[in-house]
Formats: C-alpha cells, structure tokens, sequence
C-alpha cells in the first residue's frame, strides 16, 4: 500500500486545529506508515551526557553559560567508558554523546573517546556536540564516529536568530548555516539527524511547516523533535511565563520584559501551543514527511507526560527511545529544563522502564545498530 504524501496545508490545519478526534486519526496514519516502512522494533539509544560546560547563551536553554550559579560537570573517559559498557549490557546498538559546547574537552580527546568506544564494543557512536569546525568532524569521523545530531532548532532564521544569540570572542562566525553543516556532516560519510522545538513564543503553525518541508529536503536520518519546555531561570522562560500568564506585546510588562531578556521576536496570537498534543503532531507529520527516518520518543514529550508520554510518541509514528545512560550523580546537573523524565533514575531502571514501554506499546526492543533504512 502506498501512502499520499501529507500536504502543507494538512500540516498547517493538524497544527491549528488540535482537537484530539483529527489528532488520533493523524497519529494512526502515522503508526501505520511506520510499520510499514521501519517494522516493529524500537531501537535504543544510550544517551550519555557527558558534559554540561557551554560556551553559548542559548535563550532556552538550562545550561546556558550566563547560568554560573550552576554546578558544571564534565565526564572522564572511563565513566563514559562504563556508562558505554552499560549499553552493551543492556542490548544497545548505539551510543549518543551529548553535551553543550565545551570548549574544555579537546577535540582529540573526544576522538580518542570515539576510537576507545569503537575498539571495545560493537557500538554505532553518535555524536550531538553542537557547531564544529569540518576538520573537527572530519577528525572525529575518522575515529569512528557514525553519527553526528545537530538540531536546528526552528528554521525561521528570524526566531532563530532571536533565541540563540552570538557568542563575541568564541571563534564562531556570526551565523552559522546549520543545514549546510548538516549537507557537509553527510558528506563526510556521517548519518545525520536534526530536529526542531515545538511552541517557542512567536513559532507558528507556518514555521513547524517550514521545518518540515526542510526535514524532507535534507532526506534527514534522524529527527527528534519536542515541546519547548520553559526553564524559569532562563531569558526565553521569563518570557514564555509572562506569555501563558496572558502578557501581550505593547503591554508595558512585556515591553519591560523585552528589555530585561533581549528577546525581541515579534510574538503573536498564532503561537502554536507547547503541548504533548502539538509534540505527538509533529511526530505523527514527521513520520508522514519523512517515512524512513529513525524518529525518537524524546524526553521532552516524556517529561510532560510521565506516565504515557515515551509510548504515545511510538504510537505516533516514533520508532526510537534514548534512554538516558549518564550517571546518576550527574543527571540533575544536565538540566536544559526543568523536571526533565528520569532525573533520578539508575542507569538500570531507565533501561527497564524502557523496556516495559516498548511492551506496552506492543513493540519489539531493537537488535544491532539501527541505522536509516533505505527502500
Ligand atoms: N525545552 C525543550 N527542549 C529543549 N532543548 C534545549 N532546551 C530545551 C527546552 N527548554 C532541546 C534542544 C536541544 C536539545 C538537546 O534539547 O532542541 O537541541
């Protein structure tokens, strides 16, 4: 059977009319495109943190470096080895190192942290280490690295702009084309993800369009997409509260406000709202978009909803879970918002929940790497 393509103004209307009947006939369109074209198994991504340093000042973000009231951790190379042998154990295909950008760790220490990886276990490595020079990647590709995630966050430059301001002395150019960092990545022999967050204050039904259309011209691998989650100690979830508390442009409070922040995107009406529903949309039309692509169940929808989040998002068209690997003792330290899905867990029980969601979803846990099909 073959499936019709989901059109933009199907995309603008599921983003605009958010009722939960539309909602479920799109979510099991979207399971059935994804049986059909990735199967039944759930592949498993061990996510490991391995550092909270960053040198930008993402307005979103928890671990922004303007944060200096926050402890700073960076992993050494044996506990990212442990948390990677964790994996093994546990029947993982695939390890993600994750971390802000830490101009701390040097680039041949990670690429040793890629060889060490590579040489002991039967491991595809992912990284998701933010901006790089291409030598960087090239080194690191070199070393073994399979896969390189780099969220473009939302694909109106003007927002983008706004929410992910310029780092003076860091070296970085003023803007970065990230697509064309991720066209480079895929050159480069990489697999390459990306995604973008759902309801960022002014982000539009016409922007979550956008950043489709751009999933689908990039033929990405991997797209991890969820709910922007206010962090009230960060400029933009000053601005989201104020907002969910009824502020509008021309408001003195708001215009106060966008003095105190900086963020000064234009934000409307039209905002598309930062919900579960809107999360397991963007999952379900991403699926619709991009039928062959490994889309995660991310944490973001999981930490709004505890309890059904992670299976719901399978139900929508996801076919990856990233259970998180990083040690307990660094967890809570990794907090890019607040009350993030398993914040005290044990590597162990993570693992488990994983496993009984993938159960209850009716699901099969994934076997050996799990990379892009192509049909
Ligand atoms: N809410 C939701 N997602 C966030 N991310 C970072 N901060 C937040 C937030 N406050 C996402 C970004 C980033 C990924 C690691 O986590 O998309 O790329």
């Amino acid at each position: 059977m073959t499936f019709a393509p989901v059109s933009r103004d199907e995309i603008i209307e599921a983003f605009r009319v958010r009722n939960p009947e539309h909602l479920a006939r799109l979510r099991a369109r979207a399971n059935q495109v994804r049986a059909e074209r990735v199967g039944e198994m759930v592949h498993l991504r061990g996510l490991i943190e391995i550092s909270n340093h960053c040198c930008r000042n993402c307005l979103y973000c928890g671990v922004r470096a303007e944060r200096r009231e926050i402890v700073r951790y960076r992993m050494t190379i044996d506990e990212i080895l442990s948390a990677a042998a964790k994996a093994v154990e546990y029947g993982y295909g695939t390890v993600v190192l994750q971390a802000g950008e830490d101009a701390g760790i040097s680039d041949e220490q990670i690429a040793e942290i890629v060889a060490a990886i590579k040489e002991r276990y039967t491991l595809a490595v992912t990284l998701s280490l933010g901006e790089r020079p291409d030598s960087v990647f090239q080194r690191w590709c070199q070393a073994g690295a399979d896969r390189y995630l780099l969220r473009v966050e939302t694909t109106n430059p003007r927002l983008f702009g706004a929410i992910h301001p310029h780092t003076p002395g860091s070296g970085f150019p003023k803007t970065t084309d990230r697509a064309a960092m991720l066209r480079r990545l895929r050159s480069m022999g990489y697999e390459i993800g990306s995604g973008v967050m759902i309801g960022l204050p002014g982000q539009t039904a016409e922007d979550l369009a956008d950043d489709l259309a751009f999933f689908q011209e990039l033929d990405l691998d991997m797209i991890g997409t969820g709910p922007y989650l206010p962090h009230p100690r960060t400029p933009l979830g000053i601005v989201a509260e104020l907002y969910a508390r009824g502020g509008r442009p021309g408001s003195r409070i708001w215009e106060e406000m966008v003095q105190q922040t900086g963020f000064t995107y234009p934000v409307s009406e039209e905002t598309v709202p930062a919900t579960n529903i809107m999360g397991l949309t963007m999952i379900a039309l991403t699926r619709l978009t991009c039928p062959e692509a490994n889309i995660p169940s991310t944490t973001a929808i999981a930490t709004l909803d505890g309890r059904y989040g992670r299976i719901s998002g399978l139900q929508s068209g996801a076919n990856v879970i990233m259970p998180n690997l990083t040690p307990m003792r660094y967890r809570p330290l990794y907090e890019i918002y607040p009350n993030k899905a398993a914040k005290n867990e044990e590597a162990r029980e993570t693992h488990e929940i994983a496993l009984r969601q993938i159960a209850e979803a009716n699901r099969i846990p994934g076997v050996g790497p799990g990379g892009r099909v192509r049909r």
